[in-house]
C-alpha cells in the first residue's frame, strides 16, 4: 500500500489503475473500500492483478482491459518472469499463454479484458518475429509501451465520448438542469479516463451547464451508492442516489430527461452487456419514452458475438445478497441467483456514443469497430 495518486482526468478522482515508471508494479485505488478509505494498492505480481480484478477492487470494464494489459507488461519484467538475456521465442509464447488464461478467467463478461489480451498478445508476436532475438528487456520495453498505449487511447476515448455525448444530450427547457439516470459506475473510477456514461455529463458541467445525476445504488456490490455518488461529489456534479427499486417512480414522475449507461459487452447486432438493473432501465424509459444511450469505447464492440444469448453472463457468489447468518434460524439458507449483468435488447438502445461517433446501430460504425 503507498500513497502515490495520479489524476484521472477527473479532478479530486485518482486514476483507478496506473503503471509504475520502472514497468513493474501496477498501483490499483482499491474501489472495494471506498468511499470510506482511499487506499492504493501497489501489486508487484500479475496473479496480484489478477486477484484485485477478479475481487473488484478494480472494475468496470476499460479500467480491467488496461489493468490486465499492465499485468502481463510486469509479467514479462525480467526478474518477475527470470527471463534469460537472449530470449528463447517459445518459452515467451507460453508465458504470454500462462498470464492471458490467469487473467481472462477472472472476470467472463466485459470483453475489453480479452481486447487488450488481444492486443498484448499482438504486440509480443511483432516483437518476436524481428529476425535479430530479442532480449527480456526488449519484450518487457514493447509490452509495457503496448499496455501504456491502451490506457492513452481509452483516455482519449472517453474525451471523444464527452465531447460528442454532450452535444447530442437534450438542452434542458423549462427547467435549469438536465437530469441524467445512470446505474452502477462508468465514470472516471470505470475507464483510463473521464469515464463512458458520465463523460457527457463531465463535458456539460465543465462548460457551465447546468447537470445533475441520478445513481440507483445497484445492488449488491453499490457501485452507485459509494462509487459514482463518491466521484461525482469529488466533480462537484450533484447527484441523488435512489435505490434500485425507485428508478420507475422517479421516471414516472417525470424526474429523469434522459438514460446513459456503460456496457461491458455490445454484440454484433446491438445487444448490451451491463450491470444487473439496466435491462429494467431500459423498458422503464421506453414506456416512458426518456431516450436511452449507451456510451462506450468501440473496444466494448464484440463482432464476434453474434447477440445478446451468445454473451457470458458472470455469476457471482450468493455470499454478496444473502443477509448474515440468523442464529436462530438454522439451515443452510436461502439459495441466492446473483447475476452481475443483464442484456439490454438492441431495439431499447436510442443510439450508441462511441469515441468514433453516435451510431443507432453497430453496423452504422462502419464495418469492424
Ligand atoms: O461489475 P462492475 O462494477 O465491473 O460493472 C461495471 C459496469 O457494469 C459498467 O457499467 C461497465 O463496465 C462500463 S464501465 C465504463
Amino acid at each position: 500500500v503507498s500513497g502515490e495518486r495520479e489524476a484521472s482526468g477527473v479532478a479530486g478522482v485518482p486514476s483507478p489503475v496506473r503503471l509504475s515508471g520502472d514497468g513493474r508494479t501496477v498501483h490499483i485505488l482499491d474501489q472495494t473500500l471506498l468511499p470510506a478509505l482511499e487506499t492504493i494498492l501497489d501489486l508487484g505480481s500479475p496473479a496480484g492483478v489478477a486477484e484485485a480484478i477478479r475481487a473488484l477492487r478494480v472494475r468496470g470494464a476499460p479500467a480491467i482491459g488496461i489493468s490486465a494489459a499492465y499485468a502481463v507488461a510486469i509479467g514479462f519484467a525480467p526478474e518477475e518472469s527470470g527471463l534469460p538475456t537472449r530470449v528463447d521465442r517459445e518459452w515467451a509464447r507460453g508465458r504470454f499463454q500462462e498470464l492471458a488464461t490467469l487473467l481472462a478467467g477472472t472476470r467472463p463478461t466485459a470483453v475489453n479484458l480479452r481486447w487488450a489480451l488481444d492486443r498484448m498478445g499482438r504486440a509480443l508476436e511483432t516483437a518476436l518475429g524481428d529476425p535479430a532475438d530479442p532480449t527480456a528487456a526488449d519484450l518487457h520495453r514493447v509490452l509495457v509501451a503496448e499496455a501504456r498505449a491502451i490506457h492513452g487511447e481509452d483516455a482519449r476515448a472517453c474525451s471523444a465520448i464527452g465531447r460528442l455525448g454532450s452535444d447530442l444530450l437534450p438542452r434542458p427547457t423549462d427547467r435549469g438542469e438536465l437530469r441524467v439516470m445512470t446505474i452502477c459506475n462508468a465514470g472516471a473510477l470505470a475507464t483510463g479516463g473521464i469515464g463512458t456514461a458520465l463523460a457527457p455529463v463531465y463535458h456539460r458541467h465543465a462548460r457551465g451547464e447546468p447537470v445533475a445525476v441520478l445513481a440507483p445504488e445497484t445492488r449488491p456490490l453499490l457501485q452507485g451508492a459509494r462509487l459514482t455518488a463518491w466521484e461525482l461529489s469529488r466533480a462537484g456534479v450533484p447527484v441523488t442516489v435512489l435505490t434500485d427499486s425507485a428508478v420507475g417512480a422517479a421516471m414516472a414522475l417525470g424526474r429523469v430527461d434522459v438514460v446513459v449507461v456503460g456496457a461491458d459487452r455490445i454484440a454484433a447486432n446491438g445487444d448490451v452487456a451491463n450491470k444487473i438493473g439496466t435491462y429494467p432501465l431500459s423498458v422503464l424509459a421506453a414506456t416512458h419514452d426518456i431516450p436511452f444511450y449507451v456510451a462506450a469505447p468501440t473496444s466494448t464492440f464484440d463482432p464476434d458475438c453474434p447477440s445478446g444469448g451468445e454473451i457470458p453472463i458472470e455469476e457471482r457468489s450468493g455470499e454478496e445478497v444473502r443477509p448474515s447468518p440468523d442464529p436462530s434460524a438454522p439451515g443452510a439458507g436461502p439459495t441466492v441467483w446473483n447475476p452481475a449483468f443483464d442484456v439490454t435488447p438492441r431495439e431499447r438502445v436510442t443510439a450508441y456514443i462511441t469515441e468514433v461517433g453516435i451510431a443507432r446501430s453497430p453496423e452504422e460504425l462502419g464495418g469492424e469497430p
